[in-house]
Formats: C-alpha cells, structure tokens, sequence
C-alpha cells in the first residue's frame, strides 16, 4: 500500500504510540484524523503537524462513536485507513470490589470500540480503491499478563476479531492489519519496569508493514515473544509474568 495522499483515522492519535503513527503517517504524505478525550492535547497536535485535524470524543460511550463515525462518512477526504490504536491497561485483583465494573470499562474501550468502527467504517472502506483497518493489539496476546485481565481478555478478543474480519474481507482490496507491539516507553507503561522500545519504532514498524503488504507487524521483542510462545509457552508465560507481578495493582 501506497501511504502518500491516503486519509488516516489514529484513535489515541494525541500521545504515545497513535502520536507517532500519526507523525510517521503525515511525513508520508497522508492526511489523519486524530480521536481522543483530551482536546487541548489534540488541537496541540494538529497545530504543530501539517495535515492533521482532530474530532474530541469518548470511544467507551457507543454514541460517541456514531458521532465519529458520521462525521467521518460526512467528510473529506474519503478514508483510506482505520487505525484503532487508543487503548488503556490496568493491574487489577479480580476480588477488588469495582473489579467487574473496571474490566467493563476496559472492554468498552479496548474491545468494543474498534469493533464498532471497523463494523460501521467497512462499507466505506470496500468501496475505497485501496484501503486497509489496523488494529493495534500487543505482543501479550501470545502470552497474557494475569495481573491484567481486563486487558488480556480484551486485546486477545481484538486479535480474534481482526482474524475473522480478514478472513471475511479476503476476497476485497481491503487490508487487515494486526499491530502487535511489546513493552513501549509511553505512559501506559510508566510503572512497568522491563526492556521497552520506543513508539516511533512502532510507528515504522506498521508503516513498513502496510508497505509490503503484512498481516502482523511484530516490532521489537514481539518477534521473540511469538517464537518463544511455540516453542516453550509455558516458559515464556512464566517469566512474564514474574516481571509483571513486580507492578502494583491499581
Ligand atoms: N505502551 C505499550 O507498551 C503497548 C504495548 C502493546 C500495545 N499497546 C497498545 O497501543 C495502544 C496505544 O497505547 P499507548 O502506549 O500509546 O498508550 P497511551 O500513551 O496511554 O495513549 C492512549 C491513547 O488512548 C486514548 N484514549 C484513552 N482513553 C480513551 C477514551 N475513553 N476515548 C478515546 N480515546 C481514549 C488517549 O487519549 P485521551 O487521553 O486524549 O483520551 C491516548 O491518546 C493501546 O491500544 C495499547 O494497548 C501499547
């Protein structure tokens, strides 16, 4: 896939990761839609990069993401390329009392949202000469943190799905993209204390990969991690999880 004059939507397009696709994105030559809550931080963004504009909404409330989504089919230009990348990650006991409240919170954002835009978008985008949907998943899903479940049960949903929409969209000009990205210096990760890359790695990661026309982009450790999760699953599991629980939960 050509990046050059395509029309992006980044959710979490404001900081971290979604930031510096959005960066690796605009210096491509595409045009991008930041999504996020905080908008002072995307009218920042859109001030300080050329060819982004932004749309402020709450991907947990299903309305919002209606009101994104008209206004996306609404506008111009048409979009090529759906990048669902806002996600949130926490450590909890699943005896905390609000646990099941939390993880609900969690699925909203980090499950039910990038289904909601890829179901609602997809029309669109098969009619699009070339188009492509990246999910932004982690390298967790070949070995989950238990001290997140919310997050494990999410991002390991998200990958099943993305298998299913690319399976179901084989026939199309449509791309289906897994992006699945190992520990990142971001703030989602500011208590964890293992070996992180940093997110423009990713952001070249995925824009290579769109490139050459991969299914799953595996930056950094990821690449490791799917090997290490053939060969000795139960290893790698084990010895995640012992840098994981060194975390505190929230
Ligand atoms: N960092 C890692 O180590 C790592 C590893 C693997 C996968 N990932 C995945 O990569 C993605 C980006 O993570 P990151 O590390 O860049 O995290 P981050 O720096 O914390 O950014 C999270 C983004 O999500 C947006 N967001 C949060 N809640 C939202 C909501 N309710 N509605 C709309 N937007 C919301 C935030 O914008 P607002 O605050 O403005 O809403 C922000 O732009 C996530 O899906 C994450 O799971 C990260």
């Amino acid at each position: 896939m050509d990046i050059k004059g395509k029309h992006a939507l980044v959710t979490g397009g404001g900081v971290g990761i979604g930031l510096e696709i959005t960066r690796a994105m605009t210096a491509a030559g595409a045009s991008v839609l930041i999504v996020g809550r905080d908008e002072a931080r995307l009218r920042t963004v859109q001030n300080l990069t050329p060819r982004v504009t932004y749309f402020a909404a709450d991907l947990t409330d299903p309305a919002e993401c209606d009101r994104l989504v008209a206004h996306v089919l609404a506008g111009s230009p048409a979009l090529d390329i759906l990048v669902n990348n806002a996600g949130t990650m926490q450590y909890l006991a699943l005896t905390a009392p609000d646990a099941r409240a939390r993880i609900e919170r969690e699925l909203a954002l980090d499950l039910r949202a990038p289904i909601h835009l890829a179901t609602a978008l997809l029309p669109h985008l098969l009619e699009r000469p070339e188009a492509a949907i990246v999910n932004v998943t982690t390298g967790l899903v070949y070995a989950p943190f238990g001290n997140t479940p919310g997050y494990s049960a999410a991002k390991g949903g998200l990958h099943a799905f993305t298998r299913s929409l690319r399976w179901q969209t084989r026939h199309t000009r449509l791309r289906v993209v897994d992006l699945l990205p190992p520990a990142v210096a971001t703030s989602l990760t500011a208590r964890y204390d293992g070996p992180k890359i940093s997110p423009d790695k990713v952001a070249t990661a995925l824009l290579d990969g769109l490139r050459t026309g991969r299914e799953e982009v595996r930056p950094g450790q990821t690449k490791a991690l799917y090997a290490m999760s053939r060969i000795a699953p139960g290893f790698i599991f084990r010895a995640l999880n012992k840098q994981a629980d060194k975390v505190p939960l929230d």
